[in-house]
């Protein structure tokens, strides 16, 4: 897997190569998955990291990995039970073993508008102390949590796949510091590492 760091102008951070180090509470990292399994350990990396009340937002078109991220989470979380997308029932509930808190996986596909989605009391299921991860989650954009991590999955071809994170908070922030690792891990060495299509 190829990994890059990014810091957007507006991000006002501090770029290592293979690392991600914030100046301010907001930073952004961009990674290449070059395969489902890439990133299946990418999620169940961010998994392992996640507490009580983090909310983890997932922003891509249909196929783009969302789902396929979302049961990396759920194994770090240490889910036994098979993830599925929840596409048609809009919200799966997964208890967590020795904690008091669950993981909610949400799929906003079947919401068409953020009136929706709060007619539905979707935000109930952020506003707590449950772990969520929201799939189509600019759906319901201007109800979510002022701290998240922002996760947009980008088709870069064949078995590719560009994942951008964006941390809005100190918590979000602390994760992607906590998955620079990962990345390290997986990512090669930086001469190794092919190309990656610049982000707009
Ligand atoms: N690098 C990759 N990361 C994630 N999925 C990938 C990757 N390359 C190919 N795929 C395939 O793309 C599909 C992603 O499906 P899914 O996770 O359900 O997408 P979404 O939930 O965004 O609609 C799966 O069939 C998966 O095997
Ligand atoms: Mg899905």
């Amino acid at each position: 897997m190829s990994v890059r760091v990014r810091a957007p102008s507006e991000y006002n951070c501090l770029l290592e190569e293979g690392g991600v180090s914030a100046l301010s509470e907001r930073v952004g990292a961009t990674v290449l998955s070059t395969s489902r399994h890439d990133t299946l350990v990418i999620g169940q990396r961010l998994g392992q990291l996640l507490q009580a009340g983090d909310v983890i937002c997932l922003q891509g078109e249909l196929g783009s990995g969302k789902t396929c991220l979302t049961q990396g989470i759920a194994a770090g979380l240490g889910v036994a039970r098979p993830v599925t997308s929840p596409t048609f029932i809009i919200v799966n509930e997964y208890a967590l073993a020795g904690k008091r808190h669950m993981l909610y996986h949400i799929d906003l596909y079947r919401v068409e508008s953020v009136a929706e989605a709060c007619a539905t009391g979707l935000e109930e299921y952020w506003s707590g102390d449950d772990v969520c991860v929201i799939e189509w989650a600019e759906r319901a954009r201007s109800l979510l949590p002022p701290e998240h991590l922002w996760i947009t999955l980008l088709y870069r071809g064949e078995g590719l796949r560009e994942l951008q994170f964006e941390a809005l908070g100190a918590r979000p922030a602390e994760m992607l510091r906590g998955l620079a690792g990962v990345f390290d891990e997986v990512g090669g060495r930086p001469e190794s590492r092919p190309e990656v299509p610049a982000c707009s």
